[in-house]
């Protein structure tokens, strides 16, 4: 799956009407789509569903009622068309930074929901409200790629270096590594100024945006207001042009680049096999990564990698029921492993991520690339994170 945020600090450059048509177009694409609403506005909601769109909403993830049994993204996601489901918003979400002060793990609640949804869908569209606050957060952490959409104004460069900044300060922070490229929208051209805007904003990006300029259309406006995406409202007009457009783009991308799949800290901690609802593993543990492996009938089980040399001796798993396990601290990296099953090797059943192996068969690869990975002596999940 890929998870890409739409964001940008600065209001109405077009994160929303961009997070609708591009979700709309990659659904009709027949990618399977799943159109997060971060904003407590709740418009990329409007613009997908129409009627009223009622409880539960992303608020629920992010609030346990006392008593209540946690609410998963899962659980609050609604179909809007074939391929395209939306996980609502509304503005009982502007209370969630100020309700979750103090919280632990309250920055990456969307990142661990996206985890347990991986498997159902081939891309997270996930549109951001305009500031950098705890919702903006959840969502950076939870993507790997960002579309920062800016209109050309004498303002959005400035926008565009605070925007980058922050990615940076993110990765800094956690490790969390964005992949950002901007958008220009709501372009007209048809003066001067804006065009020597367009060639300045592209000078300072280095390569980082994309070819297709969306430009100003009334169509796509029209669309939102009727909870259409331009998709499906008129076919002959610049939006529909100019999003198609992006659709594609962003499509090569994803041939271009390498296999984006894999395991992070931050997924395997609560994600769930989306068939059994088994937790996937490697898992996150306090004292480090948990590898478990079931296999009732072995003698013996041991677990070879990268990370000890792939030696066997010393490397026994333990037998806990019908379950044997091994916590090992890792550092932040990326980890081939496999398991030896009474002298056979084979590689996790039960983590999706694979790479052929130079003696044969397939390894199971892990990333540890989230989060710290700095295992406390003591037990305790050290944290340096914070919004
Ligand atoms: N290419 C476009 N042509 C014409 N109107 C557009 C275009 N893109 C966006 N708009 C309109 O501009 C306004 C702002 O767009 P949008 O809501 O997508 O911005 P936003 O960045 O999500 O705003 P906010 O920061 O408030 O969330 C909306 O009324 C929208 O319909
Ligand atoms: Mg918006």
């Amino acid at each position: 799956m890929r998870t890409i945020a739409v964001v940008n600090q600065k209001g109405g450059c077009g994160k929303t009407i961009t997070s609708i048509n591009l979700a709309a177009f990659l659904a009709r694409e027949q990618k399977r789509v799943l159109l997060v609403d971060m904003d407590p506005q709740g418009h990329a909601t409007l613009g997908v569903l129409s009627g009223s769109v009622g409880t539960p909403t992303m608020y629920e993830v992010f609030v346990t009622e006392r008593g209540g049994q946690p609410t998963r993204l899962r659980d609050i996601t609604r179909s809007a068309r074939e391929n395209l489901d939306v996980a609502p918003s509304d503005i009982r979400l502007s209370v969630i930074p100020e309700r979750l002060t103090g919280v632990a793990g309250r920055e990456t609640v969307l990142a661990d929901n996206l985890a347990e949804v991986r498997g159902r869908y081939d891309f997270a569209i996930v549109d951001c409200p305009p500031n950098i606050g705890l919702l903006t957060l959840n969502a950076l952490r939870a993507c790997l790629e960002a579309i920062v959409p800016m209109d050309p104004s004498f303002f959005s460069l400035h926008g565009l270096g605070k925007q980058l900044e922050t990615f940076d300060a993110l990765e800094k922070q956690t490790g969390h590594r964005i992949t950002p490229r901007a958008l220009l929208t709501l372009y007209s051209g048809r003066t001067p100024f804006v065009r020597a805007i367009v060639d300045e904003i592209r000078s300072h990006l280095d390569g980082r945006y994309f070819e297709t300029v969306i430009r100003y259309s009334v169509k796509l406006a029209e669309a939102a207001s009727h909870g259409l995406p331009i998709a499906h409202y008129a076919r002959y007009c610049a939006g529909y042009e100019d999003y198609q457009a992006l659709t594609a783009e962003v499509l090569q991308q994803d041939a271009e680049s390498p296999k984006r799949e894999r395991i992070t800290l931050a997924d395997v901690g609560t994600a769930r096999d989306d068939e059994s609802g088994r937790p996937l593993t490697p898992a996150v543990t306090q004292t480090g990564v948990m590898f478990t492996l079931e296999a009732p009938d072995a003698a013996r089980v041991q677990l070879a990698g990268d990370f000890n040399g792939w030696v066997l001796d010393g490397n026994d798993m333990n037998p806990v029921g019908r379950v044997w396990e091994k916590v090992v601290k890792l550092q932040p990296g990326r980890y081939r492993y496999r398991y030896v099953v009474d002298g056979v090797w084979q590689r996790d059943p039960r983590n999706p991520v694979v790479e052929p192996s130079s003696y044969g068969g397939h390894d199971s690869v892990l990333v540890v690339d989230e989060q710290l990975a700095e295992w406390d002596p003591t037990g305790e999940q050290k944290t340096r994170i914070s919004a």
